[in-house]
């Protein structure tokens, strides 16, 4: 059975029925967390020294062992909306729910991205939520000085970013993904005419993968010799690792071999992957792993590396494609050891 609740802080949480809990941070900002019923889970596929587990990752967290992972790179969904059963449906049937066609211009037609600025106050508490709970859960399984880095959105990484602290991640930083992304930049819906000149909010051009680590062991010598991690690799001896790395939006070519709806490039996945092991040596996470892509960059980079899907779909997506991104080759960007 699973639950969001063993989280060695039961007084968190009231149940109210089953499948739904309160969450007790003060009375005012009391949230509910609707649990979803217990699926059929396949077994694990390997690729290389990737495995990837079809489950929940709230219930397979708890099932690990202590001190198990060196570091995380997660793409998470942003709370409990965007992926949930209705609005996947929604989706695939190309009507309603928060994933939106953004306008297709230059004759190119565009891909869903789901629409944050819908979310309600209570889903934005919901957020918080989960990534508190989630972070919770992570902590006992990764080593001293284990870093994890958090794909976001300027419009939610607020809340992700207090519930990562609040649960006892300390901050590290923030790196900067330069992309220009679909969002923000549109006129006022509806009167594009009469406010040509006006942007309703900014046109994206970064997105912000928030960078935070397990407390350490002692100093970061002692974490490194002990648990080989607390740093980054750097990419020379000449160059530290730096938190802004130029990107491009996901290319057609690599949608065509993994066509999930967030799909995060290689190019960019590998210098990020290869820098979380300061030593090249451990495991990197990926709880929310999606097509796989942070899994084939491992792969890619000579890690080894763990990830857990609970879409079905998107296991299956994974198992397909995680082989042919390993071996992908992005201009630019090779795969380095
Ligand atoms: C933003 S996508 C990740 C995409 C990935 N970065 C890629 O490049 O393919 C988030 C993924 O998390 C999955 N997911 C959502 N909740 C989950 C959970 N509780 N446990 C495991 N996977 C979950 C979704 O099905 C979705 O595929």
């Amino acid at each position: 059975m699973r639950s969001y609740l063993r989280l060695n802080t039961p007084q968190l949480f009231t149940r109210e029925e089953r499948g739904v809990y309160t969450l007790n941070r003060d009375a005012e900002s009391a949230i509910q967390l609707k649990v979803p019923q217990v699926q059929t889970f396949k077994a694990p596929i390997l690729v290389g020294s990737a495995t990837l587990h079809h489950a929940d990752c709230f219930d397979w967290l708890e099932q690990q062992a202590d001190a198990s992972y060196h570091a995380v790179i997660t793409d998470p969904p942003y709370g409990l909306h965007e992926y949930t059963d209705e609005q996947q449906a929604k989706l695939r049937m190309g009507r309603g729910g928060v994933w939106r066609i953004p306008p297709s211009f230059d004759g190119h037609t565009r891909s869903p991205i789901p629409r944050f600025t819908t979310l309600t106050a209570e889903q934005l508490k919901q957020i918080r939520a989960f990534f508190f709970v989630w972070a919770r859960l992570l902590l006992p399984k990764l080593v001293p000085g284990a870093h994890v880095v958090v794909a976001s959105n300027p419009l939610v990484s607020y809340l992700v970013s207090a519930a990562l602290a609040e649960a006892g991640l300390e901050r590290r930083g923030e790196i900067v993904r330069l992309t220009m992304t679909m969002r923000g930049g549109d006129r006022p819906k509806a009167a594009h005419d009469e406010f040509s000149d006006v942007s309703v909010m900014p046109r994206s051009m970064w997105e912000p993968w928030l960078v935070y680590r397990k407390p350490l062991m002692g100093r970061v010598q002692d974490n490194l010799r002990r648990w080989k991690t607390g740093g980054f690799r750097r990419p020379s001896q000449e160059k530290p690792f730096g938190d802004v790395i130029p990107s491009s939006p996901t290319r057609k070519a690599e949608k065509d071999l993994a066509p999930h709806p967030s799909l995060k490039p290689q190019s960019f996945l590998r210098q990020l992957v290869r820098a979380i092991l300061p030593l090249g040596e451990g495991i990197v996470l990926d709880p929310f792993a999606g097509a796989g892509s942070t899994l084939a960059a491992a792969e890619a980079v000579g890690y080894a590396s763990v990830g857990v899907e609970r879409d079905e779909h998107y296991f299956e997506m994974a198992s397909a494609a995680i082989p042919k991104l390993v071996h992908f080759s992005p201009n630019g960007s090779q795969s380095r050891r």
